[in-house]
């Protein structure tokens, strides 16, 4: 088979748990947890595929605001693929990096994501950043803070080596479900010239096929970066 032009690296929106299953006159709550599912799916196949690093925005800083129940019931995910099922993103043979304020967060899901980050630092064949409490805006500031208290004026270089996605190419291509439009405070500054990719398929639904079908179309992108047309 002929292969394509791959990104190195894919972001996820996940979005449309909710929606998916109040659809199905089931509580949000399973929403998220089919949404889990789907998670270790498509980003195992965007490994298998030849994808290099794959972000996911798990839960944003703006998320945190949500009602207490929804959230304990999402805390109660991580509790699980963290610690007690942890060998299902063990499976996924990639380093994970947990990204964003984890304050929120029960300390002992905290602690679950920290050692799972310190069992597979070792791994360099695939990168796995997992955003979580996440918000680019509230990322860029704090690196404007930190830069402001270092006395040091940054270029584009120096900045990126301040943000959460430290040493972390910018992503290629940003896929979002759910039917919606918008990054939603999402690797803002990263994505300057990412490919956007928007699905209507709510995330638990978006399969393997869309997947493939989202990576055809970004092969077909000519990607200028402010440059004129070469020949493609
Ligand atoms: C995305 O699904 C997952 C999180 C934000 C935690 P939503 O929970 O936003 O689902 P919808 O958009 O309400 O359907
Ligand atoms: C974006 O989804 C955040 C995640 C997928 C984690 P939201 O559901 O929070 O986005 P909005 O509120 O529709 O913009
Ligand atoms: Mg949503």
């Amino acid at each position: 088979m002929k292969t394509i032009r791959l990104p190195v690296h894919v972001a996820f929106i996940m979005d449309g748990n909710g929606r998916w299953a109040t659809r199905r006159l089931r509580p949000r709550a399973y929403g998220h947890k089919m949404g889990v599912q789907n998670m270790f799916r498509i980003c195992g196949h965007a490994f298998h595929l030849g994808v290099r690093i794959v972000t996911v925005f798990a839960l944003s800083a703006e998320n945190l605001s949500r009602p207490q129940a929804e959230l304990d019931e999402l805390y109660e995910l991580f509790r699980t693929f963290f610690d007690k099922k942890k060998e299902k993103l063990l499976e996924l043979n990639a380093k994970i990096h947990v990204i964003g304020d984890l304050a929120a967060l029960p300390e002992d899901v905290q602690a679950s994501m920290h050692a799972l980050e310190a069992e597979t630092a070792g791994i360099t064949s695939a990168l796995l950043n997992i955003c979580v409490g996440y918000g680019a805006r509230q990322d860029v500031l704090q690196a404007v803070n930190k830069a402001v208290a270092l006395g040091r004026f940054v270029d584009d270089a120096s900045f990126h080596a301040l943000l959460l996605t430290a040493g972390v190419p910018d992503p290629d291509f940003i896929i979002r479900t759910g039917n919606e439009r918008r990054l939603s405070n999402f690797l803002l500054y990263q994505a300057a010239y990412a490919e956007l990719y928007f699905s209507s398929k709510m995330w638990p639904e978006f399969s393997r096929r869309d997947l493939e079908k989202a990576l055809v179309d970004y092969a077909a992108r000519s990607r200028r970066f402010g440059n004129v047309g070469g020949k493609e």
